[in-house]
């Protein structure tokens, strides 16, 4: 859509709103007649402040086909608001039609459409809510009333420990200085068939082993997932491959595991970087070190005669099968610490992603007996959430203004609404791309709403600052992904009216130019869809993440690109909105296999060429990769610094 078109548009869309609104009385009419008892309702309420916005009312349908292949003609489910003078729209034209899903809720996905539908419902009443101005108001009045709900010190016994699954909750999270005191016994080691942490030797059934694992965790980060570990400590008693006691550290953001940090016995090397001045492994006995008894008894000699020269000590591994310990995790400036009997044993320097107000959960497993648990010295007054540590409020990161030319790509992000980090290297890095900053390609983030209200308010200003959010209107949830992808579709279609769409997600960093050049080597005007394929896929039917048969039946995926990083021609992203409006798109809960479905459909009436590399990564980083995923934003800076300076595409192993 050009703006030369604008004033025209305008005019157009009234006649259009009056179209609409014609077609709305005659529906009712005939729904009347019929004596349905539908309460038609006025979908809308997301238009943007904006006048000169279109309406959209959206009602329907009924259930023949024919009749609802006519209504869908005069309303549709999309409203397309017409591109501004130098600005997008900020709110997705995707809305949703209430009653239509109630008619199709009898059908295979009814229970995912029943989802959609409520978080349709409940983002809608947030938006409307964030936008009277009441939400900042009632946030005041609870953050004054919140003092009381953050107590100084919790306690726990381990038996009530045990009966809340292990986990001590922190409701405010933990804050400089605040130390958490475990009291417990490591049991003795048991054998084991299957050792995760150690190797059986040729011969052997069995695994002799006794480790057990006490977790900082982020339980309000993320939704649907498993709680990012902000500290994984993790004493290995008997059962490590190495054969010794270890202690090993580790984080693991969105599922993926950071580098570990072993401690086997040998003190941190000298040019190793501290954690508050403390080493972050200390030295303890190791078994093969038969020079121990010697040195306590050189130092006990050197005590005797009064030498005054630092002497130091060797202590044994400080965890013993049957033995009581008291172990000190305290929060310092640089990163954790842990004393245990008093001695510092380790540190673990911060990793990036986590403030310490996200740890707000203390979870102990493993071959241990928990006696009490103390957490003190925590903050007493709410986490101030503040989204300014993470936003630079800079014009130089603003998204640039538009221009009349045609758009030849068009990326739409995958985001939550609590990924202010993410975002923002995101916009520092590969953001700043010439063709981006240009606008030549476009890039978004699509974010729908949050459970918690003062991130929504914030995400507010952050889309307002930037320019660069596009609001989908509804109660974020992790099996709806699929509505953001075809959120961007629409957008990409009928807003920007891109040559071609890409969706990646906010951890995925895009090397834009490479991945446009991929695009160029198919023929123009045919249809394609790149990324990294998977061919004769097979759904997990058991643990966790598993897809019950209810959700998909089939044996089979079809081909399908893998989510972090996949580009279609416009063809197919119209395709997939307009079969949406008709309430013909099959949903599923994985976003990438729903693409995959929609493509396979589409090639049945026009060829679509697959391009698989693997260069579009899944996991992590390759060099010379297109696209690399699961980056932290400390990472995804780096990965762009390297790009600038060394003008190669390298990974950055560091997180
Ligand atoms: C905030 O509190 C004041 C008085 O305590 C009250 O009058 C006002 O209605 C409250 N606002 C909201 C949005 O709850
Ligand atoms: C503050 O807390 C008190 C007692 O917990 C409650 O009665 C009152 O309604 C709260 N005020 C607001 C504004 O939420
Ligand atoms: C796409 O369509 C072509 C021709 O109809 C067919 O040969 C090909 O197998 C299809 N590809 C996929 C992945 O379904």
């Amino acid at each position: 859509m050009k703006r030369g078109k604008f004033d025209s548009l305008i005019s157009v869309s009234r006649i259009r709103s009056i179209q609409i609104l014609m077609g709305f009385l005659f529906l009712y009419l005939v729904l009347m007649s019929l004596e349905i008892p539908l309460v038609l309702r006025n979908g809308l309420g997301l238009e943007t402040p904006e006048p000169g916005s279109t309406i959209s009312i959206n009602t329907l349908p009924i259930r023949s086909p024919d009749a609802s292949e006519y209504f869908v003609k005069e309303n549709p489910v999309f409203n397309f608001q017409e591109r501004k003078k130098e600005q997008f729209k900020k709110v997705s034209g995707l809305t949703f039609d209430e009653i239509a899903f109630d008619s199709v809720s009898k059908d295979d996905f009814s229970e995912l459409h029943t989802t959609v539908r409520d978080a349709f419902v409940m983002g809608k009443k947030i938006l409307e809510e964030i936008e009277s101005g009441n939400v900042k108001a009632e946030l005041q009045n609870r953050t004054q009333n919140r003092t009381e709900s953050c107590p100084s010190s919790v306690s726990l016994s381990g038996v009530e420990m045990q009966k809340k699954g292990k986990l001590m909750v922190i409701p405010c999270g933990l804050t400089l200085g605040s130390h958490i005191t475990v009291v417990a016994r490591p049991q003795w080691a048991h054998p084991e068939r299957d050792p995760k942490i150690g190797l059986l030797r040729e011969g052997d059934e069995t695994l002799m082993v006794s480790q057990f694992m006490m977790e900082l965790q982020g339980l309000r980060v993320v939704d649907g997932e498993d709680p990012p570990k902000i500290l994984h400590f993790n004493p290995r008693i008997k059962g490590d491959w190495s054969g010794r006691p270890v202690i090993e550290q580790n984080t693991c953001y969105r599922m993926q595991w950071g580098s570990a940090l072993r401690c086997e016995g040998w003190k941190s090397n000298a040019d190793e970087e501290t954690v508050d001045g403390q080493v972050k492994c200390e030295k303890w006995i190791r078994d093969d070190d038969d020079r121990t008894e010697e040195s306590k008894a050189t130092w006990w000699l050197k005590r005797l005669i009064g030498r005054t020269r630092k002497v130091t000590v060797d202590w044994p591994y400080p965890f013993v099968e049957g033995k009581l310990f008291v172990l000190t995790l305290s929060a310092g400036l640089e990163g954790y610490h842990i004393n245990v009997d008093g001695r510092h044993i380790t540190s673990f320097p911060y990793r990036p992603g986590f403030t310490l107000e996200d740890a707000t959960g203390l979870y102990i497993n493993g071959n241990i007996d928990v006696h009490s648990i103390l957490a003190a010295s925590l903050p007493t007054t709410h986490p101030s959430f503040a989204p300014q540590q993470h936003l630079e409020m800079l014009t130089k990161w603003q998204a640039p203004p538009l221009h009349d030319g045609p758009v030849e790509l068009f990326i739409g992000i995958l985001s939550a609404g609590n990924h202010f980090s993410e975002r923002m290297a995101v916009r520092k890095s590969w953001m700043q791309y010439k063709s981006i900053k240009s606008s030549e390609y476009i890039a978004r983030f699509f974010v729908a709403m949050h459970r918690r209200k003062e991130i929504n308010v914030e995400l507010m200003k952050e889309a307002e600052f930037f320019g660069d959010i596009v609001i989908v209107p509804y109660m974020d949830h992790y099996d709806l992904v699929v509505l953001k992808t075809i959120a961007i579709c629409e957008y990409g279609v009928r807003t920007v009216a891109a040559k071609y769409i890409m969706k990646c997600d906010d951890d995925t960093f895009v090397r834009v130019d490479a991945v446009m050049k991929e695009v160029k080597k198919v023929h123009r005007g045919r249809s394609l869809y790149i990324g990294n394929i998977n061919y004769y896929h097979i759904p997990l039917r058991h643990g966790k993440w598993a897809v019950t048969y209810e959700e998909w039946p089939e044996e089979e995926y079809p081909p399908y690109a893998n989510g972090p990083g996949y580009v279609m021609s416009s063809d197919i992203a119209n395709s997939i909105v307009t079969d949406f409006e008709k309430h013909r798109l099959r949903l599923f809960k994985m976003e990438d296999v729903s693409m995959g479905m929609w493509v396979e459909r589409f090639n049945s009436s026009k060829q679509v060429e697959y391009v698989h590399s693997l260069k579009f990564c899944q996991f992590g980083c390759i060099d010379d990769y297109y696209t690399a995923h699961y980056q932290s934003p400390r990472q995804m800076i780096c990965l762009w610094d390297k790009l600038q300076l060394k003008g190669k595409p390298r990974c950055c192993n560091m997180r």
